[in-house]
């Protein structure tokens, strides 16, 4: 196997999704590449030094600007707040380097045009961290759709609710904080959890043509942890959205930070001509499927194990019936990476497929401010 040098920017949850995986996917997965954790970079010496040594880096930097710039680092992974994703991908970008980004690809669709073009200028392997299609049951979703099961699509129906932010006195900004603030994190749910949904929509059932939204910010002001004044909050606490799909079908999107009792709550569902499916987070490793054309005294929704060693990835885990989590869509994402590195194929959802979504945000909180039908700029 060849080595491939890994160099780590931000060292908090993603960061240790992304570490988790590169660590495992040689184990599990016949690559030509092995990821070696050659460096992880964060601001704080002691806290960077702890993660390193704690996930077997082999060094660590304090200043992104020193990794991007080693030559020793094949592969910069962007894996901390939004505000930070285009400066670091442009200068990976010049530096000639792989680069795996975040999500959401950038603050805005006109970062993340330029992120993509500089990617592209620069001929670099890149991809976005939309790890969700890499869950065998929605690949699995994806399968039955592209073969045409479904028939002729009617309805998209996609919701993420989560009630971490309901406290009136939870602060703005800084550590774990930075997805109120919209300076770091660009948008509130639209960009933090709708765009999860987005992609998977877009990759499920094409284009958006257009959308209507709105959105509200429950709470109005709550004090900033970096200024220590109490300041208006410019993030979106929940946004819901009508589409229209390229191919005619129509769409429901929401998300909010304020549904008690949901913690992470993705579903979605398709209704198509002949059948139906619908997938839900809390229950990740099952698809709900119904068929039309099944005998009508057996017709039913059947709730699909997707477990079996002919569901996707799972060939590659433990033996049927046993269930894998959260943390392999990841390993499945940094497989399918190396995968197509190996054949000189990228893969997706690439930094163009993720403006695309990028572009469907953007729409989203331009209706929801203009009160009117948003096209949804192609990219
Ligand atoms: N794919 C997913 O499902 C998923 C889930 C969560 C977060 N995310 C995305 O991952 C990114 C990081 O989110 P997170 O939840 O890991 O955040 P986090 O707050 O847990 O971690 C962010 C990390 O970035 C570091 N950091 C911040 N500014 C930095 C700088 N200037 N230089 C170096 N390091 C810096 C922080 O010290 C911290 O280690 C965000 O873009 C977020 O939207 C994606």
């Amino acid at each position: 196997m060849k080595p491939l040098n890994i160099g780590l920017i931000g060292y908090g949850f993603m960061g240790r999704a992304h570490s988790n995986a590169y660590r495992r996917v040689g184990h599990f997965f016949d690559l030509d590449h092995e990821p070696v954790l050659k460096a992880v970079c964060g601001r704080d010496k002691d806290q960077v030094g702890a993660f390193a040594r704690q996930w077997g880096y082999e060094s660590f930097e304090t200043d992104w600007r020193k990794l991007v710039s080693r030559p020793d680092i094949e592969l910069v992974d962007v894996a901390c707040p939004n505000d930070m994703h285009k400066p670091i991908a442009l200068a990976a970008a010049k530096a000639g380097k792989m680069i795996l980004c975040e999500k959401p690809l950038a603050m805005n669709s006109l970062e993340g045009l330029q992120m993509t073009r500089a990617v592209e200028k620069a001929g670099v392997p890149n991809m976005v961290w939309y790890n969700y299609r890499r869950i065998p049951a929605v690949t699995l979703a994806h399968d039955l759709v592209a073969e045409g099961r479904l028939g002729r699509i009617f309805h998209y129906r996609a919701k993420f609710l989560q009630d971490w932010t309901i406290s009136k006195d939870l602060p703005q900004g800084g550590a774990a904080l930075w997805r109120l603030d919209a300076k770091v994190a660009g948008s509130g749910v639209t960009g933090d959890l709708l765009a999860h949904c987005i992609d998977t929509a877009l990759w499920l059932n094409g284009g958006i043509d257009r959308v209507t939204a709105m959105t509200e910010t429950f709470i109005k002001e709550r004090k900033h942890n970096l200024t220590g004044k109490v300041q208006e909050v410019g993030i979106d606490d929940a946004c819901a959205f009508l589409a229209r799909f390229e191919n005619g079908s129509l769409a429901t999107f929401e998300s909010t930070r304020y549904a008690r009792g949901h913690k992470a709550l993705y579903t979605f569902e398709i209704n198509g001509e002949q059948a139906s499916l619908c997938w839900d987070l809390h229950d990740l490793h099952r698809l709900q499927y119904f068929d039309h054309r099944d005998e009508g005294r057996l017709r039913g929704w059947r709730s699909i194990h997707v477990t079996d060693g002919d569901h996707p990835y799972m060939g590659k885990w433990w033996v049927p019936g046993l269930q894998i989590g959260y943390e392999h869509s990841f390993v499945h994402q940094v497989a399918d990476f190396l995968d197509g590195l190996a054949k000189g194929k990228p893969t997706g959802p690439t930094f163009r497929d993720a403006l695309q979504t990028q572009a469907v945000c953007d729409a989203v909180l331009r209706s929801a401010r203009s009160s009117r039908w948003e096209p949804v700029r192609r990219y």
